[in-house]
């Protein structure tokens, strides 16, 4: 594939000597586990995000877990979610013991619709839990105006919006809590499994620091409660500290690859994502009616693609429970979005070749 989707290993690459010498550092520090390069990034991310504290913990999904556990989320709670999103979101939910309410997203934005939201809440519902997708912003205003007027917690789910923003704010900095990830695709991402929580609670933080580590508090180490062994661990920590300073750059040349998708590509039905200026461009993900064929036709030109995501989640086994109604944007969505290349280590030519590629498509319906 002369464009692979996705190649994680070409950005360790393109930084290498930094990464080294980031575990060269902790293989001779003193402490192999929420040692110096923990506590360095949590400050370094929260800080470069704009958020009072920082927590890094195992993964997303976990933090999207301990985030919403540390909410006082949990049994016979119901949060509503977007049904159009990576599976962690609601297995998250169900971590907790709550349930997820899936709702619909936008067609333009492909993120929650903030009146689908409004519309699921009952009496059970504790949280909504929006998500960046692609590394656009969801409607955080419409979304926290609806969660104050009914009493609601809101996690963020940041997974794919490292250092976006929504008219000069951060995203994670609107709901209560932020939750990230650091796996490797991701615009900062480790070599293993990673995430953080933010917040700008002092008291949220505290209670996350003892959930993240089996509900020790203080220095006795006494267990006031239920908690977890979730925890980032110091060689992830010290190569994402070496990451960090490159994450701006990154999503600056994921911009101008979408800037130039959107210049140069050209086909009968296709669709491009929306365009904010604060979008991190996790991904670039056009929409087509006849998606596999397009799929197949880009993969024959050497332009590896994925589909993010399909079934919506609504149709998975474990959450087929959770559907707030019909979801007809989320499985329209599903059957025709398709991300292009757009890591900037291998896609820097790739609008050009995907634009030559449509040339030679010829649609069938
Ligand atoms: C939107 C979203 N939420 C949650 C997660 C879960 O993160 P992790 O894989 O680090 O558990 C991911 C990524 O994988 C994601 O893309």
């Amino acid at each position: 594939m002369k464009f692979p989707q996705a190649a994680p290993p070409l950005r360790i690459a393109r930084f290498r000597e930094d990464v080294e010498r980031a575990i060269a550092s902790v293989l001779g520090g003193s402490s192999y586990i929420l040692g110096q390069a923990v506590a360095e990034f949590e400050t370094a991310f929260a800080e470069r995000i704009g958020l009072a504290h920082g927590l890094g913990v195992a993964s997303g999904t976990d933090a999207l877990m301990l985030a919403l556990r540390g909410l006082g989320i949990g049994l016979g709670d119901e949060v509503i979610a977007p049904a159009l999103t990576f599976a962690g979101t609601a297995q998250a939910i169900l971590q907790c013991g709550a349930l997820p309410r899936l709702v619909d997203v936008d067609p333009v934005t492909r993120c929650i619709d903030p009146a689908a939201a409004a519309a699921a809440i009952g009496p059970r519902t504790a949280a909504i839990l929006p998500v960046h997708l692609f590394g656009h912003p969801a409607d955080m205003p419409a979304l926290m105006g609806i969660a104050e007027r009914h009493g609601l917690a809101v996690v963020e789910d940041c997974a794919q919006s490292h250092g976006a923003h929504l008219d000069g704010m951060p995203l994670g900095s609107f709901g209560h809590a932020a939750a990230f990830s650091f796996y490797p695709t991701k615009n900062l991402g480790c070599v293993g499994d990673g995430g953080a929580i933010l917040t700008r609670d002092g008291a949220l933080a505290e209670r996350l620091r003892t959930l993240r580590q089996y509900g020790f508090s203080g220095p006795e180490r006494v267990c006031g409660g239920l908690g977890f062994n979730s925890r980032l661990d110091e060689i992830q920590a010290a190569i994402l500290l070496a990451l960090l300073p490159h994450l701006e750059a990154g999503n600056a040349e994921r911009r101008s690859i979408a800037a130039r998708y959107r210049e140069s590509l050209s086909l009968p039905g296709l669709t491009l994502p929306p365009d904010a200026p604060g979008s991190t461009y996790h991904q670039f993900a056009v929409t087509h009616p006849e998606r596999d064929r397009l799929m197949r036709h880009l993969a024959r030109a050497g332009i590896g693609t994925a589909v993010h995501y399909a079934p919506g989640l609504h149709r998975h086994p474990a959450f087929q429970e959770a559907a707030s109604g019909p979801l007809p944007v989320t499985d329209a969505l599903a059957t025709t979005l398709l991300s292009l290349p757009i890591q900037p280590e291998l896609a820097a030519e790739a609008p050009e070749a995907v634009a030559d590629a449509l040339r030679s498509f010829a649609p069938e319906v």
